[in-house]
C-alpha cells in the first residue's frame, strides 16, 4: 500500500472563522484530505500566549470546529487533534528549547512584531511560541505543513531545529515543508486586513442579514462622491470579494464595466455582493448550524482525532528521550510510585 505524505497544520482557537478562513485555508485543507493523511490542530496553548480569557476558551474551540467541520474537514478521513490534551507536544517542545537560543528566537519575525504592538514585556511564552509549534509538527513526523505567509518564519526554525536534532541525536524528524495557501488575504469591511480581532470580518455563523448590514457599510472607493462618477474597481474591496464570491465570471465583467462608468451605483454593487456571499455561504451555514447545536458529537469527534494523535506522539517521544538519554520506560510511573 503507498503511504499518503502526512500533514499537520492548525488554528489557534480564537472563535469563529471568517470568509478569509474559508478561502485562504479551510477550503484547501478540505481538498488536502485527498492527497495527504490529514492532522488538523487545535492549537488552545498558543492562545495562551497573547490573550488568557478562561470563560470563552471553550465556546471559541466549539465555534471553530464547527466551522471546520462545516467547510468540509472530515474527521472519518483526518485527525482533530486538541494540543492540551496531548502533554507531549509540551514535552518535546521543552527538550528543544535546550536545542534553540534565545538570540534566535527574538529574530522571529512575529515575535517582534507582537512585542512591539502588544506594547508589554514579553512572556518566555510568547518568545517560545515558535518551538512549541515546531513540536507540534515534529511530534507527528509531518513533511508538509499548509500556513500561509506569516507562518513561514516559523516554519523555518522548524526545519532547523530538526535538522540540528538529527545532527546531534541521529536522524528522527523529517524537515517539514511549508505549503503556501495560493489564494491572497481577503480585505475586510473596512478595507484592512480581514481579522477576527479588528471587527472588520464577516463570518460564516453570521446571518444572511447580518451578513448583508456588514456588506451595506463596507468601505468602497472614496473618490466617488455621486453614483455617476466614475469608480474604481482596483483596490475596491467590494470588487475584490466579488471576484471571488460571484459565480457569473460575465456578468461581473459587465458591472465591472458599468462602474468604471458610473452607471451603476455603490448600493447596487453591495446588494449584489450580499446576495452572492449569502448564496454561497448558504449550504455551509446549515451545516455549520447543526454541528454547533450538537457540543457532545463535536466534543466526541475531538476526542477520536486525539486519540489517534495520542498514541503516534507517544511514540515519537519515545524516540526522542532513548535518542537524548533520557529514560523511557512505560513501567516507569509504577517503579516511582512503588518506591
Ligand atoms: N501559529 C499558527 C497560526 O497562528 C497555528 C499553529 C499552531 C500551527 N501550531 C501549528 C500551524 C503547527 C501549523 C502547524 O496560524
Amino acid at each position: 500500500m503507498e503511504t499518503k505524505a502526512r500533514i499537520l497544520t492548525g488554528h489557534r482557537p480564537t472563535g469563529a472563522r471568517h470568509i478569509g478562513h474559508l478561502m485562504g485555508t479551510l477550503e484547501s485543507w478540505a481538498k488536502l484530505q485527498e492527497t495527504h493523511e490529514c492532522f488538523f490542530l487545535v492549537a488552545d496553548l498558543h492562545v495562551l500566549t497573547t490573550n488568557y480569557q478562561p470563560e470563552h476558551l471553550q465556546d471559541n474551540i466549539r465555534n471553530m470546529l464547527a466551522d471546520w467541520l462545516a467547510a468540509g474537514i472530515d474527521p472519518q478521513r483526518s485527525a482533530i487533534v486538541l494540543q492540551s490534551a496531548i502533554p507531549e507536544h509540551a514535552q518535546l517542545a521543552l527538550l528543544f528549547g535546550m536545542l534553540t537560543t534565545v538570540a534566535r528566537l527574538e529574530r522571529v519575525p512575529t515575535y517582534k512584531d507582537q512585542t512591539r504592538e502588544l506594547n508589554l514585556q514579553p512572556s518566555t511564552g510568547l518568545l517560545t511560541y515558535p518551538i512549541l509549534q515546531t513540536a507540534d509538527i515534529l511530534i507527528y513526523k509531518a513533511s508538509v505543513v499548509p500556513v500561509g505567509e506569516d507562518q513561514l518564519p516559523h516554519i523555518e526554525l522548524a526545519r532547523e531545529v530538526a535538522r540540528r536534532f538529527n545532527q546531534t541525536f541521529g536522524l528522527v524528524f523529517p524537515e517539514p515543508e511549508a505549503l503556501l495557501s495560493k489564494s491572497p488575504r481577503l480585505p475586510g469591511v473596512d478595507n484592512r486586513t480581514m481579522h477576527t480581532s479588528y471587527g472588520n470580518a464577516i463570518l460564516l455563523k453570521d446571518t444572511p442579514e447580518e451578513t448583508t448590514r456588514k456588506v451595506m457599510g463596507m468601505y468602497t472607493d472614496p473618490t466617488r462622491l455621486r453614483a455617476t462618477d466614475p469608480g474604481h474597481v482596483e483596490g475596491n474591496p467590494v470588487f475584490a470579494l466579488l471576484d471571488i464570491f460571484h459565480a457569473d465570471q460575465a456578468d461581473l465583467d459587465e458591472i465591472k464595466s458599468r462602474y468604471r462608468a458610473g452607471k451603476i451605483g455603490d448600493v447596487a454593487v453591495k446588494q449584489l455582493l450580499a446576495k452572492s456571499l449569502n448564496d454561497y455561504l448558504a449550504p455551509l451555514r446549515e451545516r455549520r448550524a447543526v454541528y454547533y447545536n450538537q457540543p457532545s458529537q463535536l466534543m466526541e469527534i475531538l476526542y477520536s482525532g486525539t486519540a489517534r494523535a495520542k498514541s503516534i506522539a507517544r511514540a515519537t517521544l519515545k524516540e526522542v528521550y532513548e535518542k537524548m538519554g533520557l529514560l523511557y520506560d512505560r513501567g516507569l510511573d509504577e517503579k516511582i510510585r512503588a518506591a
